[in-house]
């Protein structure tokens, strides 16, 4: 190897700890994955840390909700994070969480040297608080109406209707999202970190280029408006740790997140012999460090993030890299469209490579948003992967398995060709390393194109019917192998599974990427087997199925009002209806004659309804406020013309009407007596 060996620590930002996986975060963790996976096969080192981000008033919420504490919540969530990212082959070196001792230690030390170093001020503001919950309420958590164009219920910071942004004290009639309390006002002592003192620093920081251009260019816009102090900390009752010299204050979870990059990486050097923290967070550590995140999060991770660092003495990062934002066929996540996707859904119905491949072929350096049309995914799937990069390996090995026993040829007939493909890799190595995975893909293809267009001219199932022509026939069919395997080398980083698949069927230890790639001689493969299945319409609509959401299962859960705080869940604002659509809805009077219990459903009953001349079969999600024995009988009232819909453990034939907050209370609607099965209602 003629380069220098780099020693790289990389992080995807870390999740929040009260939500799944979905296809908008898989962005980010199979773009970082795809490039610590590059940097590994060139045989740098490169270490990959993340966590669950476990600390905040919506966790502590939602664990309070589901009536247990939130260490509990925090834990299974991270199991099913962990299992999703196991799913897509997310290669962590370490997943870890913010709410650790390792992270406890880091927090405080950071904050006592930034206060040391004279960098915490201290003062009184006054703040929103729910006498009912007793708590103060973050702005999120206070609704009413807007202050300017007086639309009803909207967040203490912004008006969706109008897009105005005020304080929360500006609403009109405010209400607390949590209690439904009107909240008072109150005082309350906070710790400030002060932004400003690090001002010079910054700009010197960033003019290294450290970010990218658009970013660069809103910190320009920041700067401009003046950096004002930071407020690190929140009054119990708060799930986080209590600041040092605070009793009953915490710190904001956005203080202790990042610093959970350092937390992850010190448990991962607890545990690996000749991994030194200092190497890699010391101030004058020559390791190279380097975050990934989404555009959203930028302003914590490109200023407060290296003032922070720097006020405690450690190193800043190389490089924040931030990527747009997902949108699936062409709009923002939704769950009534059924294209708000969670990891776990698409895991069930389709092979985690071909997302991995379908955002290499669309990521760039940049922060541009980028979109999944299922349409184009599926061709492109089918056709880059399946139809011309498998297809090669699937047009030779035939031969070589039945006329040379699957035995490659002493030598290459076509060496420049072949040359001409290890020169390639130079310049897909390069957009690799530059975050231009789209061009990386792009060349691959080109490539891969060439490779079959060889083949085309060479017409191998033309000469095997040919006498005397078998060192020819050897020779093409070795040379097609050859090409393959280079174009499997420089899509490892991408294709993981299918790479070890490919590594099992050329019977070698692993593709490789470094230097001068010598082609496999004289070398016996192993059988070929399928490499991959192509996608299919029908996977895809399984998919949105599950992923449509029923009225019952979208229920809030812990709130007496409608909760609407926005999380980036995707879910948007239900838009009026006519009177003509309402008219569509074929209300019926019904009698479940049958109710049970769904295995492997925490909502769900199966529930029996004779409409008088019809039965239907409904799922509905009432199992937490209904025992199935209670329901047998009783009548209720159903939309009886709505789209059957394919649910995991059956078809779903209508929906049967329920309101109520949830858990407990929610009640079917019951007509009056007098009412009989099969009646219409309106
Ligand atoms: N917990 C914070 C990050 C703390 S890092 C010290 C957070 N969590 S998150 O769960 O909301 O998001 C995690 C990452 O996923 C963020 O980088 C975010 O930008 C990214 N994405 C979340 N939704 C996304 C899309 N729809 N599209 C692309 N990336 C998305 O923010
Ligand atoms: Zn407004």
């Amino acid at each position: 190897m003629t380069q220098n060996l780099r020693k790289i620590l990389v992080t995807s930002a870390l999740p929040y700890a009260n939500g799944p996986i979905h296809l908008g975060h898989l962005v980010e963790y199979i773009q970082t994955d795809i490039w610590v996976r590059f940097q590994r096969l060139r045989g740098h080192s490169c270490t990959y840390v993340c966590a669950d981000d476990a600390h905040g008033t919506p966790i502590m919420l939602r664990a309070q909700g589901e009536g247990i504490e939130p260490e509990e919540l925090i834990a299974r969530i991270s199991a099913e994070h962990q299992a999703d990212f196991q799913g897509f082959d997310i290669g962590f070196d370490n997943y870890y969480s913010t709410h650790s001792d390792e992270n406890q230690h880091f927090a405080s030390l950071v904050y006592i040297r930034l206060r040391d170093a004279g960098h915490i001020a201290k003062r009184t503001i006054t703040q929103a608080y729910d006498p009912e919950k007793e708590m103060f309420l973050p702005d999120r958590f206070i609704r009413g109406c807007c202050p300017k164009c007086g639309a009803e219920d909207q967040y203490g910071d912004s008006c969706e209707m109008c897009g105005a942004t005020y304080n929360p004290t500006d609403l009109v009639n405010p209400v607390s999202a949590i209690s439904g309390a009107t909240p008072i006002e109150k005082d309350s002592e906070h710790y400030f970190f002060k932004l400003g003192d690090f001002e010079q620093m910054l700009k010197g920081w960033i003019s290294e280029s450290k970010v990218q251009n658009g970013i660069a260019s809103k910190l320009n816009e920041w700067f401009e408006s003046g950096l004002n102090d930071w407020d690190i900390s929140r009054d119990a009752p708060y799930f986080g740790f209590e600041i040092p010299d605070a009793p009953g204050k915490y710190f904001y979870v956005w203080l202790d997140a990042p610093i959970g990059y350092m937390a992850s990486f010190q448990n991962l050097c607890d545990r690996t012999e000749g991994l030194e923290f200092d190497d890699y967070w010391g101030a004058d550590s020559s390791a190279e460090v380097y975050h990934f995140i989404g555009k959203d999060i930028a302003y914590f991770h490109t200023l407060f993030w290296p003032a922070m660092l720097e006020g405690a003495g450690f190193r800043k990062p190389n490089g924040v890299y931030c990527h747009g934002f997902l949108t699936v066929n062409g709009q923002k996540m939704s769950k009534s469209r059924g294209t708000f996707v969670m990891a776990s859904t698409y895991l069930k119905h389709l092979n985690p490579e071909y997302l991995r491949y379908y955002f290499a072929a669309k990521l760039g350096n940049g922060i541009d948003d980028l979109d999944l049309n299922f349409d184009d995914f599926m061709q492109r799937v089918n056709s880059d992967l399946v139809g011309k990069v498998v297809n090669i390996a699937s047009r030779c090995a035939g031969f070589i398995k039945k006329r040379f026993d699957n035995k490659l040829a002493p030598a290459l007939s076509e060496a420049d060709l072949y040359q001409d493909f290890v020169k390639v890799g130079e310049t897909i190595a390069n957009h690799y390393e530059q975050r231009e995975f789209g061009h990386a893909m792009r060349a691959i293809m080109a490539l891969a194109d060439r490779a079959n267009q060889y083949i085309d001219e060479q017409k191998p199932w033309v000469i095997a019917k040919e006498e005397g022509k078998d060192q020819e026939l050897h020779d093409i069919c070795s040379m097609g192998i050859n090409l393959f395997r280079l174009l499997m080398s420089y899509l490892k980083p991408v294709l993981p599974v299918m790479a070890e698949e490919v590594e099992r069927f050329l019977n070698i230890e692993a593709l490789e990427w470094q230097g001068d790639i010598k082609p496999l001689l004289n070398h016996t493969v192993n059988k070929f087997k399928p490499l991959m299945q192509r996608v299919e319409q029908s996977s895809i609509d399984a998919i949105t199925a599950d992923s449509t959401q029923t009225l019952s299962e979208a229920q809030p859960k812990t709130t007496k009002k409608p909760q609407k705080v926005k999380g980036g869940n995707g879910d948007e604002i239900a838009a009026t209806i006519e009177f003509d659509d309402f008219a569509k809805v074929d209300l019926r009077i019904v009698e479940i004659v049958k109710a049970e219990h769904v295995e492997g459903a925490d909502k769900l009953l199966r529930l029996e309804l004779d409409l008088g001349d019809d039965k239907r079969q409904v799922f509905a999600g009432i199992k937490s406020a209904y025992p199935p024995e209670e329901l047998v009988g009783r009548l209720t009232v159903m939309v009886a013309n709505l789209a059957p819909r394919k649910m995991r453990f059956g078809v779903s034939e209508g929906m049967v009407l329920a309101a109520g907050p949830g858990g407990e209370d929610i009640f079917i609607l019951s007509p009056d007596s007098g009412a009989q099965a099969g009646m219409r209602v309106k």
